[in-house]
């Protein structure tokens, strides 16, 4: 079936010149498998691996490759196309086209559809180790997802080149599977205002040291993009964090659990929806010192005072109806501690994670979370990507 009118299904998979270009054929049939429409467009490079003949045939719908090519005339292909896709997926994504994205650079097909497009955008490196460390490509990386850009990581293994390390195109399965959840996000933000909170807080002890957890903000970044994809206007309170925040939300700086209370109370007003993903260190310093603690001292006692609690002040003082969630972390699944803790802040809801089980929270890009809410209700995500996550977080919040 032709395109013709904007879908949801309707994916752009962009092929680049990678020795992994062959794996993008049984990607356009997976996509397929899942219900897409697949339309591909091919670099110059991607050319000396694979052919337009192939992914035609493949997919039933016209491959691009040429900046001017207008397969349907007059209709500027290169619009065209960004206005139609649900999903700009490009698999494989190598370190030239990578760098040409980030810097808004449009001299073949694949670049101007990309800086044409506004919608859903997933990218697959597939690369030799190296390249895949150097700083450029990494920073170029990190300014593509603060634009709202999900990376699909390259796994770990024997690339082409023979060297060993990460830079190989993640599993077909895995990319097909990351696209479908990015595709499942409903607009049901669309017109909300959500306010999140993320990442630690630093309480200083001296000028130079401070209080802190092991919260990457690796959840908070995953909801605002979550939020973005659904439609949202998003605003993110966040603690010093290196995890990228999407550009097209409004990014607010704090280092203290004051500051994020403030930073959030002034902005609490207008919000539909707020989450405490911010990890606040219970606790600060009750008087830090001006200038650095010096070793001579010997020993030394650190008296601490608790910190607002941010979440339950922004309960207080949201909009009527406005619907008020915070995060727990808990040493087990137990959703009893959770209630309590809910019924104290006020909450619409809580959604607990269990922290002793490995390889999902603090820092981890997994999670599962168990949803309470004040109604009673209860319910589980199952393990997943962060992302997919903060989705089926942010469906169920937002219906
Ligand atoms: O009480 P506890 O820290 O376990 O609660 C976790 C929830 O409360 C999270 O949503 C967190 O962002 C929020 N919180 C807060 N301010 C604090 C402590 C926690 O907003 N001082």
């Amino acid at each position: 079936m032709l395109w013709w009118g904007p879908a949801v299904d309707n994916v752009v998979l962009g092929v680049c010149g990678s020795v992994a270009a062959y794996r993008a054929a049984d990607l356009a049939r997976e996509l397929m498998r899942r219900g897409c429409t697949v339309r591909v467009c091919l670099t110059e490079s991607a050319e000396k691996f694979v052919t337009r003949a192939l992914f035609e045939a493949l997919t039933g719908q016209p491959c691009l490759i040429g900046a001017f090519e207008e397969p349907e005339s007059g209709r500027m292909a290169h619009i065209d196309w960004a206005r139609q896709a649900g999903l700009l997926l490009i698999a494989p994504a190598t370190a030239n086209t990578i760098a040409r994205l980030a810097a808004g650079v449009a001299d073949d097909m694949l670049t101007t559809i990309a800086s044409a497009y506004t919608g859903r955008m997933l990218i697959a490196p597939a690369m030799n180790p190296s390249m895949y460390a150097s700083p450029a490509l990494r920073e170029a990386l990190a300014t593509l997802a603060s634009r709202g850009a999900e990376i699909v990581e390259p796994a770990e293994g024997d690339v082409a080149c023979g060297e060993q390390g990460q830079g190989k195109l993640a599993s077909v399965e895995r990319i097909a599977g990351v696209a479908s959840v990015v595709l499942s996000a409903s607009h049901a933000l669309s017109g909300k205002k959500v306010l999140i909170t993320s990442g630690p807080t630093r309480e200083p002890i001296d000028s130079v040291r401070f209080v802190s957890n092991r919260s990457s903000g690796k959840m908070g970044s995953a909801l605002a993009r979550a939020a973005l994809m659904m439609g949202a206007d998003v605003t993110v309170v966040s603690g010093p964090s290196s995890a990228p925040l999407p550009i097209g939300a409004t990014i607010v700086r704090v280092e203290t659990a004051e500051e994020m209370l403030k930073g959030a109370l002034a902005r609490v007003k207008d919000a539909d929806l707020v989450i405490g993903a911010a990890a606040v260190a219970d606790y600060r310093p009750a008087s830090p010192e001006k200038g650095k603690i010096r070793r001579e001292a010997g020993r030394i006692e650190l008296e601490m005072v608790a910190n607002p609690d941010i979440i339950a002040a922004l309960a207080s003082a949201a909009k009527k109806g406005a619907r008020v969630v915070g995060f727990a972390a808990e040493p087990g699944p137990d959703g009893e501690a959770a209630r309590v803790k809910l019924a104290r802040k006020g909450l619409f809801a809580i959604a607990v994670n269990d922290v002793s089980a490995p390889g999902i929270g603090f820092d981890a890009d997994e999670n599962e979370l168990t949803l309470v809410r004040a109604d009673g209700g209860e319910e589980r995500s199952g393990r997943r990507s962060k992302l997919a996550c903060a989705l089926w977080l942010l469906e169920w919040l937002g219906g």
